[in-house]
Parts: C-alpha cells; structure tokens; sequence
C-alpha cells in the first residue's frame, strides 16, 4: 500500500526527461471479480523486450494495490515493492506477466481507479488512475490489446470494444484496437439502456446505447440524437468514420470532470448526458450536446491517435475541442458560439494565463498531472489550433489533418509531429509559430493608427508579460484579421488577416477616401489583449455597423467594459449613450434574439476586476458590483415603458424545444425578465415560474425571484419538486449562492453545507456550492473574508476523500495577487492554513504552493 501523501517533497517530472519504456505489450487480459470491498484483478500480460530499449528496468506503476501474487511464465515471483510500483527481475525474451491484486472500490472516494457510484461499479483511469486496479506500465506511449473478464452479480456488465459473450454472473469483452491503460473502461450495475442505431457512410451498422440508473431512462433522447449528430459529422467534415460495432455511453452521478472518452465505453458525468425539458436548461441541452460530441470525437483524436506523454495533452484535447466548437457552430450560430467560447476563454483561461497557475498549452514539468486539465490546455489549445487554420487556410488545415491521421493512426504522438504534419502539408516553416505550444502568458497588441492622402497605417506592437519560469518572451506568429469600415458605416474592406510576426510592425492600406474605422481581432482570430485608444463613439458606432458579428459584440462589450470602469474608478454616472444604443439594439428585431441577448448580458464582475488591475487599479469587489447593480436598475428605468412588450414579444410559447432558434429567444426574454423584476418587484417573475413547463422558464424566473429576495416561497416550492432529482438540487444549491447579496455569499453558503443534501462526497454538489461561492464574486471576496475561511475549510475536508477535485477548486484563489493587502492577507492566511495541513495530497500540495508563489 501507498500512502496517499508524499512524506518528502513531491516529485517534479520533466517532459525533457522522456524515455521510452523497455518492453511491447503483445495483449493484455483481465478478469475481475467483482466485490464492493474486495475486488480480485488478475492479470495476465504478454511484454517482449524491445531490441533498442536504452532503459531495461522493468517497473510497473501501482497504488493502493494488495499484491496476492506474481508470477512470470507460471513460476511464482517475488517482485521488489517500491515507491509508486514495483520492480522486477524478468527474462530478455518475450515472456508473459500475471498479477492477482485487491482492490476496494466502495473505499475509493478519490473517484480515480475502480470505483462505486450509487451501488454501481466504474471507473475512471485517465491519466493515471489504471495504476489503481493494476500494476502496469501506466502510460499512454504504451498500447496493446485488451480482453476482458468481468464476474459479479450486476445485471449489465460492460468494457471496451466488442462483446464476445456473457452468461450468469460473467461478461466478456474484446477491444481489437490497441490502446494506452488510461483509455480502459468497465462499468458493472443494475442499468437500464437507451438504444439507437447509427450507419456509417461505408454502410457498417453500430449499436449505440445510453446506459443509465433506472428512473432515468427518458433523459436519453437527446443524447442519443447528439451522439447521432456527432458520428455524421465527423464523417462529413474530417472524413472520419467509428470503428466498433458497438459504441456505449454511461451516466455516473459520481464523476470529477465532465466525461471521459473511453475506447468504445464513454463514461459520463449524468450532469453531461441526461437531459429533459422539464429538468434541464437551454444551456444544458447545448453543453450536453457539445459534451457528447467532444467525447465522440476523441475516438479519432485521442484515441486512434493518441499523446506520447501526458506533457501533450493538448495534442488530443486541443484538438477536440476546436472539433466541437466547429460543430457546435455548425449545428448552431456559428457568430453565438464563437461569442460563448470567448466569454469563457477570458473568464477562465485569462486569469490562469495571467497569474501564478500560468503554464504554456505544452507544459515542461508537473508534479501531479491531474493539475494540468486546465483551460490553457483545452482552450487555449484550441485557440492555437484555430490559429494556425486562420494561418494556412482551410484547404491546407483539411489536407494537413488528412495527412496527420494518415501518417500517425494507431501511434502516440507530440506537438513536433503535429506541426511537422502542417509543415509537409504546406510547406510552411512553423518554428516560431511553435512558441505558443510553448511559452505562457497573453500576449498584449497594442495598436495605432495613421491616415494621410488616402492611405491608412496599422501599427502593432506586441509584448507578453513574464509568467512564472520565463521572464523573457520572443515575439510570436500572430494572426490578426482586419476589416475597414467608412465613417458612413459602409465596409470598405473586408476581412483580410494581418500576419504578424514582429515585436512592431507595420501594416498599410492604399486608395481610401477617407479615414476609416478599423475592426480589428474579428472573430477574435487570436488570443490576446488588444489595447488601442479609443472613443466609446467609435465603440458605439462598430456596435451597430461592424459586419463581422463576434466585433460588434466585442464593441458593446468593450464599451460596457469601459461604462463600468468609469463608475467605478470616477464615480461615473452609466454612460447615456451607451444606454441609447442598447435601447436601440434591444428592441431591433432584425437582429438575432440570441445576439439581443448577449450583448444585453453585463460582462462578468470577475471580468471587470481584472480590466481594472490591468490598467494599474486596485479592484474593489464591492464598488464593482454597486456598478453593476446602478447599471442594471438605469437600464431598467431607461426600458421601463417598453420592457412589458418587448418581455411578451419575446415569450416562447409552445411546447419546449432546445433548438438555437427557440433557447435564443428564452435567452432574451429572460434578460428582459430579469430587468423588469428590477421594476415590477417580481410580479411578472412569479407568474412565469407558477405556468413555466420547462426548467429553463422556470430557472430563469426563481433566479430573478432570488436575485430580488422575493423567492422564498417559490424556492421552498422548487425544493419540494425537485427533490428528488439530484441534478435539478445542484441547480437550486448553486442558484442560492449565486443570487445572494455580497454580504450573504458565505453565510448561505455555509448554511447549505448543514443542509441534509450536502454531501461532500459528491463532486457535483460540491462544486454546485463552492463553485458558486467562488463565482459570486462581491460575496466571495467580502471584506469580512468569510467566504475565503469556509471554502478553505472545505477544501481541507475535502482532500481527505478527494484531492483531485479538492485542487482544482483551489484556482479560485489564483487572482488574490489583483485585490487589496488586507484581502491578500487574508487569502495568504487561507492558503498557508490549506498548506500546512497533514497528509496534504500531491494535488492540493501543488495548487497551493503554486498560487503562494505568485
Ligand atoms: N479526457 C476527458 C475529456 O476531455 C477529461 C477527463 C480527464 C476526464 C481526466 C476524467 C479525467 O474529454
Ligand atoms: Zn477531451
């Protein structure tokens, strides 16, 4: 056994330390035996020694394993048990290895390994969770073939791949695509299955299944039609085609990241795949669907071609999200997704890139890779990927995928032989385009201008601040799409990309009558801050003329921005132009309800805070939402006479459907609905939440209710409905804490902890409540420090049972550096409390010290 802690400092591992391992795996077969407590694993494991292995240790990774036997060729053995693993003496020919272990899957409450969630066995295995069912060289270079045995009394008994046959108490399965351990999947429960069925272009019938705890069995639908959705897509738009005869996807309700892409076997936080009208919202239903799809897509990028190390993470994550946002975008609003994903770019991957936790997509060490899953490798990683497509054009983006899955099917591979890949296809030079996989930080593009006797001139000067380990930064490939508009708001030129290489460098545009007016960064075509001096007029005037729909939602935004910051730093009264121009857009009917929406939504508190400590200022969490909330009531009064209308005009009646179309309009109509509470003191919101026959109606209302303190019997009444459904009681935990007044944030939050429904051991309530602490961001970051103590708190009872969770939420404290001393002091305190707990896990250790570090 090993203990969970590191006794001496933790380990730090090097991407330039890779060595491959010693020895092949020709297959691998496993038979479990199935007990809550005392799982039985024997594996029986063919290795060859590789001719060159420069590294002829045979160790294999295990943890809180009980060893009950070894035996090499049949002979007994007795392995040296180290750190981590064990270590062997084993022939130099081709030998086979057979290992009974014990496990206890009801103990593991880190959900990583074998695992019970809800009397159901499952497991999860990425990255290195493989080395708690077995020992085995547990990482991701090394592929081979799986068989599997399952034995147990669970009515459906699943695994990767193929079925090859079951019987009373006994399932066997068969996976003829050799796979890295971290992609092992096996499910064994009382389940009940949603079916479907999918032909591929080539004509091959798959049976799809959506395998949930019974009770659940009618939130499959729309799951299945995404799953659908996603296996045609791929084969339309990357010609890629499944390659099982079967394809399962799971519902846990305990699971500590979003889903997990399992060859053959997908395995779901229920929060990811269950969906229904009544209990799911219009942004669940396109998460759900995106979700799916992004698991979906792994089955190529990821699983056919998978990472080398875990350093590369990006080269499969990356890329699939980029896929999943092209299909969102497709099966969407192209313009409303790309909005979405820079919402939360900025919102999660800016504060990371931008204090202590800041690492490149490509990171060079880690200590506990569990700490890497992070918007910089998923967001950020798809970002670049959207980058270098702006770069050499969507033809050469498709013939440079074609050829990478080509040359690279069935290998584990790096960002080198993913760029090569791009090289070869068009014969571009990428090394300094290369700097973004690795070096941290956002770059900064400050912009000017100059415009005589008919020509204009782009000036850009880069720079990226020091992240921790590079104080200095090169210039990098930075591709900047351009258009111009004359001041009559006619586009003069269109979108054209600007490709910048240098620290400073010039770009300039001949034959113009007159000065334009530049919309630079359309589509947001590159992850960095643009600082340019402007005028909230020009702002205004590309907020009703920009052509490019994702800039004239940056100008309204930037321009909210700017209002706010006004009122908090000069005590501004809210800008009345501004308020003109969303009088007018709101009311516009041409425009799209979900563009409405957006540009109607403030941007985040969070968001403000940050624009504020960029410009040298220190935030005050307090002032920021006093802004917010003198905004939201002027607009209000400002709308007063029309916001009646304009809530019934943009009412969806009819019976729920999550299409685009229909969520664009609730989304509008719940903008409106939430300034006229701020009016009519809820009335219009009581009565949407008594009739609202679909969730998102009905969340849209309680939210404004609780916003205005006026929800209390509609919150009891919610309770009392839902109880039952525990992903509709995440909803109503989180939504409490959302809505309270900064002053209450913590003292709700600390309340819900004591609510019989709080259980800390499962990831979704627990982040339902911190998650939403953390997201409140006046009541977070009160003076009183109250909500620093009880998260702390928390976090400390947390790692105990689950370190991986425990650390991630940790990044709430990664901006502390931004606010006041007496905050700052207060959150050191919490992180040094956090860090001088006993038996602190590696995870949490390494969050901690890291943010300590800034
Ligand atoms: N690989 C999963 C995904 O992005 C995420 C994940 C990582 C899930 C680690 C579980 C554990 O699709
Ligand atoms: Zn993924």
């Amino acid at each position: 056994m090993k203990d969970a802690s590191p006794a001496t400092a933790p380990e730090t591992i090097y991407l330039k330390d890779y060595t491959p391992f010693g020895y092949d795996i020709e297959s691998v077969h496993l038979t479990f035996h199935l007990a809550p407590e005392a799982t039985r694993v024997l594996s029986k494991i063919r290795f060859a020694p590789k001719a060159d292995a420069t590294d002829a240790t045979f160790f294999l990774h295990g943890e809180e394993l009980k060893l009950i036997s070894a035996k090499i060729d049949g002979q007994e053995v007795s392995p040296t048990l180290v750190e981590g693993g064990l270590k062997c003496d084993v022939p130099s020919a081709p030998f086979t290895w057979e290992a009974e272990v014990e496990i206890n899957p009801a103990g593991n409450t880190a959900l990583e390994g074998l695992y019970m969630s809800n009397g159901m066995y499952c497991t999860q295995c990425e990255a290195e969770g493989f080395r708690k069912i077995t020992y085995y060289p547990d990482r991701p270079d090394v592929m081979s073939t799986f068989t599997v045995r399952i034995e147990g009394d669970a009515s459906v008994m699943l695994s990767n791949g193929n079925p090859m046959g079951k019987g009373e108490g006994w399932a066997e399965w068969h996976d003829p695509w050799p796979k890295p351990a971290y992609l092992f999947a096996l499910v064994a429960g009382d389940l009940v299955n949603h079916p479907g069925q999918f032909t591929t272009k080539s004509g091959k019938e798959v049976e799809l299944n959506i395998w949930v705890r019974p009770g659940d069995e009618d939130k499959c639908a729309f799951g299945m039609e995404a799953l659908k959705k996603s296996m045609k897509w791929d084969e339309d738009v990357y010609g890629l085609e499944y390659d099982l005869e079967l394809f399962n996807i799971v519902a846990v309700d305990d699971f500590n990241m979003g889903a997990m892409e399992n060859k053959g076997l997908n395995i779901f936080n229920s929060s990811c795949v269950l969906a229904s009208p009544e209990t799911s919202t219009d942004a669940n239903f396109e998460r759900i669907e995106a979700i799916i799809a992004h698991e979906y897509f792994h089955n190529w990028t990821g699983n056919r071609i998978t990472c080398r190390d875990w350093f590369q993470l990006c080269l499969k994550e990356g890329l699939t999200v980029f896929r999943d946002a092209q299909f969102t975008a497709d099966m969407r609003s192209e313009p409303v997704k790309r909005i979405e994903d820079v919402i939360a770019l900025r919102a999660r991957q800016f504060p990371e890139d931008n204090g202590p936790l800041a690492h490149p997509p490509r990171p060079e060490q880690f200590q506990e890779i569990n700490n890497f899953y992070t918007a910089t490798v998923y967001e950020k990683g798809a970002e670049v990927i959207g980058m270098l497509k702006r770069l050499v054009g969507d033809d050469n983006y498709y013939k440079a995928l074609k050829l990478y899955f080509e040359r690279h099917d069935g290998q584990a591979c790096t960002i080198e032989d993913w760029l090569k890949v791009f090289e070869d296809a068009t014969g571009r030079d990428l090394s300094q385009f290369k700097l973004w996989y690795s070096e941290a930080g956002t770059p900064r593009l400050k912009v000017s201008e100059d415009y005589a006797d008919g020509t204009y001139t782009l000036t850009f000067e880069q720079s990226t601040p020091p992240t921790p380990g590079q104080p200095q930064k090169a210039p990098r490939v930075i591709p900047v799409a351009v258009g111009l508009l004359s001041p009559n708001g006619d586009e003069v030129r269109g979108t054209e990309v600007l490709e910048l290489t240098e620290a400073r460098q010039s770009f300039t545009f001949e034959g113009l009558a007159a000065k334009p007016v530049p919309s630079i960064l359309r589509e947001f075509s590159a992850p960095v801050i643009l600082e340019r001096e402007t005028t909230n007029a020009e702002r205004a005037f590309l907020l009703a003329h920009d052509t490019d729909p994702f800039n004239r939602w940056e100008a309204g935004n930037a321009l909210a921005k700017e209002v706010r910051v006004a009122m908090v730093v000069d005590g501004a009264t809210p800008d009345a132009a501004y308020l003109d121009a969303l009088e007018k857009l709101v009311r516009d009917d041409d425009q799209d309800p979900a563009f409405r929406a957006l540009v109607l939504s403030p941007p985040s508190q969070a968001d403000i805070a940050q624009t504020l400590a960029e410009r040298g200022h220190t935030p005050d969490p307090q002032k920021i939402y006093d802004a917010a909330e003198t905004f939201a009531q002027t607009l209000a009064q400002q709308l007063e006479t029309s916001l009646p209308r304009l809530y019934a005009a943009t009412t969806v009646d009819g019976p729920y459907r999550p299409d685009a179309e229909s969520a664009g309009k609730r989304a509008l109509n719940g903008r409106i609905l939430s300034l006229l509470t701020r009016l009519d003191g809820g009335e219009q919101a009581a009565r949407q939440y008594a009739t609202a026959d679909n969730m998102t109606q009905q969340y849209t209302a309680l939210s404004c209710l609780m916003k205005a303190e006026k929800a209390d019997a509609q919150s009891q009444a919610f309770f009392d409905q839902w109880q039952h459904d525990r992903l509709v009681m995440d909803k109503w935990f989180a939504l409490q804490i959302a809505c309270a007044s900064p002053e209450n944030a913590a003292a709700t939050a600390a309340a819900l902890t004591r609510h019989p429904l709080f259980d800390m051991k499962n990831p979704n309530r627990f982040r339902a409540v911190f998650g939403a602490l953390a997201g409140n961001h006046a009541g977070f970051h009160h003076a009183s420090g109250d909500g620093y103590v009880l998260l702390a708190d928390n976090l400390i009872a947390l790692d105990k049972l689950n370190p991986q969770t425990t650390a991630r939420m940790c990044a709430a404290f990664q901006t502390w550096k931004r606010y006041d001393t007496a905050r700052q002091e207060r959150i050191r305190e919490q992180l040094l409390r956090i860090a001088g707990t006993d038996g602190l896990s590696r995870d949490t250790n390494e969050m901690v010290s890291r943010i300590l570090d800034a």
